[in-house]
């Protein structure tokens, strides 16, 4: 078993921020190495603060520096393919945000280079690490509500992110449904045979522009014969809600809530809880237990248990999804 691995995260936005603070702090036998992020001192700014010794303001830096086994990858996500090559060619291995890159011409591209470089790559679908997700598959598993028939999918955010990253974002089926589109896999047992998508922009009409929808609905079919639906909001200005069901032949199990801190407040007025406020409170812990996961396997030389084929599986999904909302036809997947 190797001791350390030796890590760089590229892009220091929302996410690449929150790795690189796990990574430098929590991440048993990783060590950062460098950060690296184009704009302004933002890398510089980083490496100071989390006392990492090398920043970087272009990429090649890092593939090049043959003190990094590995890097962490959660630019935007236009940058996915190039960057997955890149880092292929240079023998270093991949932990890659979800999406896994825009297209499926370039999946196939990541997929090939990643094979031929005989690395190892980890997609960033951290619902599979959260506790809730993981053990509702535990307990679907052990045959605790019989066969799984139908998957109810919730994932609604507080508001919709800067235009900015909208116009790259590839869309509300490629950047948030995906999740679900995966989790639907995970917790199912099951490969998609169909989708139906519906979408409309309730509130942020910026989005038009973009040809993107701020609240949109997927009906999945599977080729275990099950079926799910999948919502997806950019308007739920009460918090942020993520949750699950999934019903089968002999009960349902519910994942999720909707509460940050388990306190229940009872006054003459009634009831009240306070609502998980955004997805790095959320998901606190999956994020830094599927960095747990990359780094160990790549100290045990094991396999990740999500990898680039997963992406481009959840990928598909995605995109049909797009297209169905577009041409308004069900669109046939090969299951
Ligand atoms: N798993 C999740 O829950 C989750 C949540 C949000 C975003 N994401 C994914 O993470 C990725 C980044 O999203 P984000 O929300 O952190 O975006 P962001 O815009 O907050 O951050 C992106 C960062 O990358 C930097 N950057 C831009 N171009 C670059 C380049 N060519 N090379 C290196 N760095 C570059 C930017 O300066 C910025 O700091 C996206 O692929 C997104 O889909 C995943």
């Amino acid at each position: 078993m190797k001791e350390q691995i030796r890590c760089a995260v590229l892009g220091l936005g929302r996410l690449g921020y929150w790795h690189a603070e796990n990574l430098a702090t929590k991440v048993k036998g990783a060590k950062l190495v460098s950060v690296l992020d184009p704009f302004e001192n933002r890398a510089e700014t980083v490496a100071r603060e989390l006392g990492i010794e090398k920043s970087a303001k272009h990429h090649q830096e890092v593939f090049e520096d043959p003190a990094i086994d590995a890097v962490i990858i959660a630019t935007p996500t236009s940058t996915h393919a190039d960057m997955i090559e890149q880092a292929a060619k240079h023998g270093k291995h991949i932990f890659i945000e979800k999406p896994l890159t825009h297209d499926l011409e370039e999946a196939d591209r990541a997929i090939r280079v990643i094979k031929e470089n005989n690395v190892v790559c980890q997609v960033g679908f951290m619902r599979r690490f959260d506790s809730a997700y993981r053990e509702a598959q535990r307990r679907i598993q052990a045959g605790d509500i019989g066969t799984p028939l139908y998957f109810k999918g919730v994932s609604r955010d507080p508001g919709s992110p800067p235009a900015a990253f909208i116009q790259n974002s590839g869309g509300i089926f490629l950047d948030m449904s995906i999740h679900d589109f995966d989790i639907a896999r995970f917790l199912l047992n099951a490969e998609v045979t169909s989708v139906s998508a519906h979408g409309n922009i309730l509130v942020h009409s910026f989005m038009e522009q973009y040809g993107d929808v701020d609240q949109a609905l997927t009906y999945v079919t599977f080729d275990s014969g099950a079926a799910a639906d999948i919502e997806a909001s950019r308007n739920a200005f009460y918090g942020y809600d993520i949750r699950g069901e999934v019903i089968g032949s002999e009960g349902s199990l519910l994942i999720g809530s909707l509460r940050y801190h388990d306190v229940q407040i009872l006054t003459k007025r009634g009831s009240t809880h306070d609502i998980v406020p955004a997805f790095p409170e959320r998901f606190k812990d999956a994020y830094l237990n599927e960095m747990n996961h990359f780094v160990d396997c790549l100290r045990k030389s094991e396999a990740p248990s999500v990898n680039e084929i997963d992406g481009k599986i959840a990928l598909e999904i995605a995109l049909s999804a797009q297209k169905s909302f577009e041409t308004g036809q069900t669109v046939r997947l090969p299951g």
